[in-house]
């Protein structure tokens, strides 16, 4: 596994194994590696001739400077991880200055999917995301890309943002990972403390139970239900949970409406924000 620690090197790279017919896939992260990312790694390369993925906590998508201070780091340990796992042909990890030279002052209007919950409780988060994803995307020429579902609307803005770039990058969307109790893996998830990691749990149990619920209530109902069961947890603090459209992320009013519905909900552990979503069929 080659790392590419310039986009000097990404670029002389990404020439070298220009070859006619060859599919490259890449997924984007921030690092903390877990299996959930590993597993978008798994995806990638069974549907690409060689996968890059990148490493990069960008700096400009962080609302809260103490989130970006504490925001897991361990770049040996993900090396480490990558190259155990045998599928990423290059890795890209640079440095702040080399994606932002100057300040990246473009303002992109995502209409309603950057407004709502994420962008409602995080402004300017998805705003950071698309500086960098577009950014990363123009230096790696992707022929398709990776994201997880657990950030179900990042997956929607990055969508809408290739539709703007008018490029041609097919975006996949990859299935949650969670560990053995049910909890969406997440970097932020080894900021828990122990007490505080089994209390998390909760959160995609209640999840997991409003499916279930959705055949006797209706909407407003069920929203009630998940927040009041959450937040009855004295370790946990609902933030917001909703019920969306999964293509426009407009509010559900009544399950009989058309088109995917999926609940999406935000919690905060302690100071830990974690974030969790499920499909309602
Ligand atoms: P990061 O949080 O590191 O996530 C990188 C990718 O891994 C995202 O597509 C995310 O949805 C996916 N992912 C994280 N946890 C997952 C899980 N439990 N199951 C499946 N996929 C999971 O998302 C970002 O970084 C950044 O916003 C980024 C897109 C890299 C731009 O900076």
């Amino acid at each position: 596994m080659e790392i590419l620690k310039s986009s000097a090197s990404l670029k002389l790279y990404r020439s070298k194994h220009d070859i006619e017919g060859n599919i490259v896939g890449f997924v984007p992260t921030m690092g903390a590696l877990h299996q959930g990312h590993l597993s978008l790694i798994d995806v990638a390369a069974s549907q690409s001739d060689y996968v890059l993925a990148s490493i990069f906590v960008n700096p400009t998508q962080f609302n809260d400077p103490k989130d970006l201070r504490n925001y897991p780091r361990d770049l040996e340990k993900d090396l480490a991880l990558l190259e155990a796992q045998g599928k990423t042909s290059a890795v890209f990890v640079p440095e702040v200055e080399d994606i932002y030279p100057e300040p990246d002052t473009r303002i992109f209007n995502f209409e309603m999917l950057d407004k709502v919950m994420e962008g409602a409780h995080r402004p300017g988060h998805f705003n950071g995301v698309a500086q960098v994803v577009s950014k990363l995307f123009n230096l790696v020429e992707p022929h398709k890309a990776f994201f997880g579902l657990k950030d179900f609307q990042q997956l929607a803005v990055i969508r809408q943002l290739v539709k703007q770039m008018q490029s041609d990058i097919e975006i996949v969307a990859c299935p949650i990972i969670r560990e053995n109790d049910g909890l969406a893996m997440s970097s932020r998830n080894q900021l828990l403390s122990d007490e505080e990691r089994l209390h998390a749990a909760t959160i995609s149990a209640i999840l997991f139970k409003s499916k279930e619920l959705a055949q006797s209530m209706n909407v407003i109902q069920l929203t009630e239900w998940v927040i009041s069961e959450i937040n009855r947890d004295p370790f946990l603090q609902v933030e917001y949970f909703q019920i969306v459209d999964s293509l426009s992320l407009t509010p559900v009013e009544t399950w009989n409406q058309a088109g995917e519905k999926q609940g999406c909900v935000a919690v905060k552990v302690g100071a830990i924000r974690l974030i969790d979503n499920i499909k309602f069929d």
